[in-house]
């Protein structure tokens, strides 16, 4: 911890007497919940933007349509999902079919850098977790203001890197759930959002709420004990799930690890077309 801290503890202040407050009553305090907000409140920094029903929201890369479903639910927009796997728009198809309101929504094969859509169609623009998979980014969000309304808005969930990720285990980490390294800087997307002008309304920082939501909500620590066992029996999972799954679900495991670490961040980015 001496990114923070400068001095080390000694030896006395670790075992020594820490009355009154003893070790165990230090951890105890941090055992109640700091109420995290849980991923799907997502839909509240949407509300902000002001959408009303009746309004076209383009969700990218929204695989199975699940946050387009709870848009059109919440607030009776009409959703086109886009997405490049043809499993997850049929899976989505499928889900809209069973739903109340997928009625509302469409899923159709594209990408965030030839969106099949005319100028200016969208009221609103939202992709969750995508932008890490993009390889340029000048053209994805130059491509997301061609097809957004001039008085439209974009909400733009993000994983970023934080200080705390060490260039090592980042190149590990990356290169295992196909993620382009340079899309993790926060930094470089506002760069790169003014750039093709957007301008940045606001930044949600969501940091760990999202995974202490999670973990707390299943009461489980079935993250930890995963890539303890990965690691302990690779060549057991290894020869039953094959290298990519391999690969992919230990990375996928610590992406949620290392943002309840800190190491990873998460935000929600609200951004409006400059005016002319
Ligand atoms: C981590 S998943 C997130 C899915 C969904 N938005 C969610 O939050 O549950 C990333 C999604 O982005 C899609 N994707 C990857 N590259 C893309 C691209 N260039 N354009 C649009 N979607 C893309 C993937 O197929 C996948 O469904």
């Amino acid at each position: 911890m001496t990114d923070e801290w400068t001095r080390p503890i000694t030896v006395e202040e670790m075992y020594g007497d820490w009355a009154p407050l003893e070790f165990e009553d230090a951890e105890a305090l941090t055992d109640e919940s700091l109420d995290p907000r849980p991923s799907i409140s997502i839909l509240d920094d949407v509300a902000a933007t002001g959408i009303s029903a009746g309004d076209l929201v383009l969700d990218i890369g929204g695989r199975d349509g699940f946050h387009a479903l709870a848009m059109a639910e919440r607030f009776g927009c009409r959703v086109i999902v886009i997405d490049p796997s043809e499993a997850n728009i049929e899976d989505g198809i499928t889900d809209a079919a069973d739903h109340e309101f997928g009625h509302l929504v469409d899923l159709q094969l594209g990408t965030i850098e030839d969106i099949p859509a005319d100028d200016g169609a969208f009221d609103l623009i939202f992709s969750r977790d995508m932008i890490g998979h993009v390889e340029d980014i000048d053209v994805a969000l130059a491509e997301c203001r061609r097809v957004l309304d001039p008085d439209g808005a974009m909400v733009i969930h993000q994983v970023v890197a934080t200080d705390l990720m060490e260039p090592n285990e980042a190149r590990r980490l990356y290169a295992d759930v196909a993620i382009v390294p340079d899309r993790m800087s926060s930094s470089g997307f506002e760069e790169a959002a003014d750039r093709v002008g957007l301008i940045i309304e606001s930044v949600d920082i969501v940091g760990s709420e999202y995974m202490e939501a999670l973990l707390e909500n299943r009461n489980d620590a079935r993250h930890l004990l995963r890539v303890a066992r990965m690691r302990r029996a690779k060549d057991r999972y290894l020869e039953q799930m094959g290298e990519i799954r391999y690969r992919v679900v230990y990375a996928n495991t610590l992406y949620t690890i290392y943002r309840l670490m800190g190491k990873l961040e998460e935000r929600v980015y609200t951004l409006r077309p400059r005016p002319a």
